[in-house]
């Protein structure tokens, strides 16, 4: 028997659900040495911006139980060389890329970026980032900043504005800091997305007690991995019952049992993200664990799974 891993999102058709999740995975080079990186269903680069960024001072990580805090500050070499340096490199893995653009400045910035990134055929999708905790660079600001995500209207603005700007697979990931990400998640199905991913890191914060000094130069951080995934599989739970766009979940997944609760949930993909740091072949490893998986429950085509699980409300 031969499982049948394929999926659609919008207009993208990848072989398989399994991506690299935006800023975890390099430019994908520096990890063919551990996996074939054709095995992959897609590649979502790190998150540019309009502009060059030299993101937040260091230190910009630390480990924490079962994840990691990071406030890289979305550092980024900007549209033109990214068009020039690094798209290039993304293309030669051979499986579709995903973009993901930010803007510092609002929301004519996301259109321009769109527009650029629409002309181009070597993009595959774009994902807006509206949801990245980590874009303001001063301590004083770090408390200040709303992110489009925590708006419903705001994120409908800006998804309808990017819409109208690109033909393209359009994907908008969202954050878990809201109290309610489902409102979000609507916002941007109303608005024109052809999906959502969801989560982006939950924020937090460690403090090295010899010190007194925040772990991260920027005081708070994402808190990514192992640590946040049952928010973002409740997340996704929640949001699979109120909208009809594919979601792509993410957020702490390490093996094929983790990947296969998203799917339960109501995850049409998923994307790696911390695991590729601990595990650099993790994201082969699940695309086969999950096929060894429908096999061996007879399962001819991963769609079955989406939103199978047994929940009574
Ligand atoms: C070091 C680091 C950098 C990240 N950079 C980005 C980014 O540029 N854009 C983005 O949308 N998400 C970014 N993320 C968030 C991840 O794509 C993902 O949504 C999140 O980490 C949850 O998944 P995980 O627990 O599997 O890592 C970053 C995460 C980490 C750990």
């Amino acid at each position: 028997m031969k499982a049948k891993l394929s999926i659609n999102i919008g207009k993208l058709k990848l072989k398989n659900p399994v991506m690299a999740a935006s800023g975890t995975f390099g430019y994908a080079e520096e990890f063919s040495g551990f996996m074939d990186l054709k095995k992959l269903g897609a590649v979502v680069s790190k998150t540019i911006t309009l502009r060059p960024r030299q993101g937040n001072p260091p230190p910009r990580t630390c480990e924490t139980p079962a994840g990691m805090l990071n406030s890289i500050g979305l550092e980024n070499p900007g549209l033109d060389a990214f068009i020039n340096c690094k798209l290039p490199v993304l293309v030669k893995t051979g499986v579709p890329v995903i973009v993901s653009i930010a803007s510092e400045s609002g929301w004519p910035e996301f259109v321009e970026l769109a527009g650029c990134l629409d002309k181009l055929k070597e993009v595959a999708a774009i994902e807006i980032n509206i949801s990245c905790p980590n874009i303001r660079s001063t301590k004083h600001k770090a408390q200040s900043v709303k992110l489009i995500s925590q708006d419903p209207k705001a994120t409908y603005e800006v998804v309808k504005a990017v819409r109208r700007a690109t033909a393209k697979t359009l994907i908008t990931k969202l954050s878990p800091n809201v109290t309610d990400i489902t409102e979000m998640a609507m916002a941007a199905e109303r608005a024109g997305s052809d999906a959502v991913s969801l989560i982006n890191t939950v924020t937090g914060m460690s403090v090295d007690v010899a010190t007194r000094q925040p772990k991260i130069a920027c005081v708070t951080g994402g808190l990514s991995g192992p640590a946040i995934r049952p928010i973002a599989v409740r997340m996704v739970w929640e949001v699979y019952r109120k909208i009809k766009i594919p979601i792509i979940g993410m957020g702490g997944i390490m093996d094929t049992a983790s990947a296969l609760e998203f799917f339960m949930a109501g995850a049409s993909a998923i994307s790696i993200g911390t695991a590729n740091f601990i595990n650099p072949r993790a994201a082969a490893e699940i695309i086969t664990g999950l096929e060894r998986f429908l096999i061996k429950n007879k399962i001819k085509d991963i769609r079955q799974l989406i939103g199978s699980v047994k929940s009574e409300n």
